[in-house]
């Protein structure tokens, strides 16, 4: 049971140090997904105003049909098309489980049109446009925020300000969700941060199709009203860095290793003991 013990050590110890990869968001280089390929239609860094619509312009958003998804820089990973087709059937599906929430109160904004429930909306781009001096996190956080609601009003695809789109920029390693007022009741900001906090977990390892499919899942079983789980995914996520924990580890392994020693140096000065005891009393 002792070794069993120090296997166990030394495979938590690797373990640890296979999770602690993608350790702290946002604090490494932007990941990669890739070779840049140039953008199918020529726009390398799009404005809310130049960006696809992908229900009118599907093929410049790269979509075989009518979409709510638009991804023009292909920013994501793995199979692409696969990407797509996946992305594509959550956003339709939360769109037909989700129940209309426009109230009476809310008639100023519209009214249920039968369309199905809440309309949520991917945008994916690689760049946003940027001035050089003007490029630092809080910057492009900001941007990443104007140019979320601004798109999402040119849009304009909700009931009654019901409508959500969640925006990405690979480069500037920022998601963004911009909500309507009505929207937001549900999604509220808290939830948003919490899932977009978890979602990072993916991003920071360049895995933008698991991102954004946990982020769709998450916004899809909180406007169903389910209950919601947002345990951090597989993550490093204690309150003291890797390198301790693996340190710690080390010791740990390495005084099992030598109780482990020690408790083979006594077995065999026991039997050692007890045969010659066994000698000598044979031999009266
Ligand atoms: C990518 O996914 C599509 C659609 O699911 C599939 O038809 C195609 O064979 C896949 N390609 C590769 C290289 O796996």
């Amino acid at each position: 049971s002792m070794l069993a013990l120090v296997s166990l050590f030394s495979f938590s110890v690797l373990v640890s140090a296979e999770i602690g990869g993608g350790a702290f968001p946002m604090t490494g280089p932007p990941p990669r997904g890739g070779p840049t390929t140039p953008p199918a239609n020529g726009w390398g860094v799009y404005t809310p105003q130049s960006y696809p619509d992908s229900i009118s312009d599907f093929a410049a958003c790269q979509m075989p049909g009518e979409s709510f998804l638009c991804d023009p820089n292909r920013i994501l990973d793995g199979n692409v098309t696969e990407a797509h087709r996946q992305l594509d059937h959550s956003l339709n599906s939360i769109r037909s489980t989700t129940q209309c929430a426009c109230t009476a109160a809310d008639a100023n904004f519209g009214v249920c049109k039968g369309e199905g429930g809440y309309t949520v909306s991917l945008a994916l781009v690689d760049k946003i446009a940027l001035d050089a001096n003007n490029d630092n996190k809080v910057d492009r956080i900001n941007a990443a925020m104007k140019f979320a609601n601004t798109l999402r009003g040119i849009q304009d695809r909700g009931q009654c300000d019901d409508d959500i789109l969640v925006f990405l920029s690979r480069e500037d390693q920022v998601m963004w969700t911009s909500t309507g007022d009505v929207a937001g009741r549900a999604l509220t900001v808290e939830l948003i941060n919490e899932v977009t906090l978890n979602a990072e977990t993916y991003f920071v390892r360049g895995e933008y199709t698991a991102g954004l499919s946990y982020t769709l899942d998450k916004y899809g079983q909180i406007l169903r009203g389910e209950q919601v789980d947002l345990t951090p995914p597989s993550g490093w996520y204690w309150p003291f860095p890797l390198w301790a924990v693996i340190t710690i580890g080390v010791v740990l392994g390495l005084v099992a290793l030598a109780l482990l020693a020690l408790s083979i140096y006594g077995c065999t000065r026991c039997c050692c003991t007890e045969k010659d005891e066994y000698q000598m009393g044979t031999r009266m």
